[in-house]
């Protein structure tokens, strides 16, 4: 879409801003590669004392499932971790902004929700403008990015054409994401029911909030996921000779039950295989001797392949990752700072990047759907003309928000801040092919 056609789309923004904000981010500073290899038999990272107090239940929960079954996956732990019913760190808490653990681009500024909902009108428009459709938001947090895209659709005069469909493990945030999208909202205790909330927008959008993907309705489909990815459970493999090891967790049996000293987990490496490192089969030409491997990733992206061949939609996913060349980026983050992950689990949220290069071999390889990217944030958000968009803000916003509006845009595309390290990636149905010559995705070209 050229500059011009993108500028037109502006035409039609409100001009008005929300504050943006401006903490820090996470995945900006990595883990020395060594002190995380050597992690792998004794932890390196220095606990602060007040983690070093009593067991919480999920430390507990984790000890009795180890010792009746024997070592778990970094995967179950990552999974028990997060989204544990009970006492997951995603399910019963807002861990977001400045009093949380760390905050994410569609919070800082308002102008990233805005461009990603131009990049859906300009991608929708550019397909025929298939209605109705339904916008898919993957991991929604807090409901800012959807609330953005909501807000920008609506002022498109889209409102009656879409619905939202947001997959949401967390009942809490489902909470949060209903208190900021909708008018009026109920829960829905039908078992046989495909979504657990449903709820209305100001403007009548009707809005549902599903368990998994593969509950939400086959139709055309524009999918988004911010920083959703990096959270599903990523299995770690090592090389052993010519066979792949998979890195495990175990108790800390030197610690024993002295719960006040030190952590309770540490990691080990089987002697024998496991049926991931048994199936897991490397690209050719593979060189890294350690690596992470998302199945949930995979088994979310062939869902994605499978439904845009047979219903059409486009995908847009954002976060920080790499293509293929790093192995070893399982980390923790706590009040904004990198944190041991094996320690006081369900304090901290616990990530990985994104193997881009594992999700663009899955999503191509039935032919049917084509990957862009990645593409760097800051690029992405300057080719969808994002410094037009800041000056309006800038002239339409009170003195006082503009120094808050111009940071929190530099610290979005600033190459040294986020602009480099988080990355945006597309899948389009592969019967496009032709047409996506004729009309380069905006934002990628
Ligand atoms: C890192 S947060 C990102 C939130 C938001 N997209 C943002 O960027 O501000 C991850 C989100 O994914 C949700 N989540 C994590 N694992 C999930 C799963 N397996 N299924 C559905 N949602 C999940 C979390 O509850 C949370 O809303």
């Amino acid at each position: 879409m050229s500059k011009r056609s993108l500028n037109c789309l502006f035409g039609c923004l409100a001009a008005n801003s929300r504050y943006c904000r401006n903490y820090s981010y996470k995945a900006v500073r990595r883990p020395d590669a060594a002190i995380l290899s050597r992690k792998l038999t004794a932890p390196q990272v220095e606990s602060k004392p007040d983690e070093l107090q009593a067991p919480n239940d999920l430390t507990k929960h984790l000890r009795a499932k180890i010792l009746a079954t024997g070592p778990i996956t970094v995967a179950e732990y990552m999974r028990e971790v997060l989204t544990n019913p009970l006492s997951g760190y995603y399910m019963n808490r807002d861990v977001f902004g400045r009093e949380g653990d760390f905050i994410t681009s569609p919070e800082i500024c308002q102008i990233f929700g805005e461009l990603v909902a131009v990049w859906i009108v300009s991608e929708w428009r550019k397909l025929g403008s298939p209605t109705p459709f339904q916008v898919v938001e993957l991991g929604p947090g807090r409901g800012t990015l959807a609330r953005d895209v909501l807000k920008v659709l609506t002022q498109f005069k889209l409102a009656g054409q879409f619905s939202m469909h947001m997959v949401e493990i967390s009942p809490y945030l489902s909470k949060v994401q209903a208190q900021r999208l909708c008018f009026s909202s109920e829960i829905v205790n039908d078992e046989n029911s495909s979504h657990y909330l449903t709820g209305k927008t100001a403007t009548g959008t009707k809005v549902f909030w599903h368990k998994r993907l593969e509950d939400v309705p086959n139709a055309f489909s524009i999918i988004l996921a911010h920083e959703f990815f990096d959270a599903l459970p990523v299995h770690k493999l090592q090389r052993d000779d010519k066979y792949w090891k998979e890195v495990l967790i175990d108790v800390n049996e030197n610690n024993g039950n002295d719960f006040d000293n030190k952590q309770q987990f540490r990691y080990v490496i089987p002697k024998s295989q496991t049926p991931v490192s048994h199936l897991f089969t490397s690209i050719t030409g593979e060189t890294r001797d350690c690596l992470e491997y998302s199945l949930d990733t995979d088994r979310i992206i062939n869902i994605i392949a499978n439904r845009f061949e047979s219903d059409g939609g486009i995908a847009l996913i954002m976060d920080y990752g790499h293509f293929g060349e790093k192995g070893d980026t399982f980390r923790a983050f706590k009040n904004h700072q990198l944190h041991e992950p094996l320690l006081a689990p369900g304090t901290a949220d616990l990530t990985a990047d994104v193997d881009f290069r594992q999700i663009k071999r899955v999503a191509e390889e039935n032919g049917k759907v084509l990957c862009f990217g990645p593409v760097e944030q800051g690029s992405f958000l300057q080719k969808m003309e994002g410094e037009a968009r800041l000056e309006k803000l800038l002239s339409n916003t009170l003195p006082e928000n503009r120094d808050a509006i111009k940071s929190g845009y530099k610290m979005l595309t600033d190459p040294e801040q986020m602009g480099r390290r988080f990355k945006f990636f597309s899948i389009f149905p592969a019967v496009l092919k032709e047409h996506l010559k004729k009309f380069p995705i905006s934002g990628f070209y």
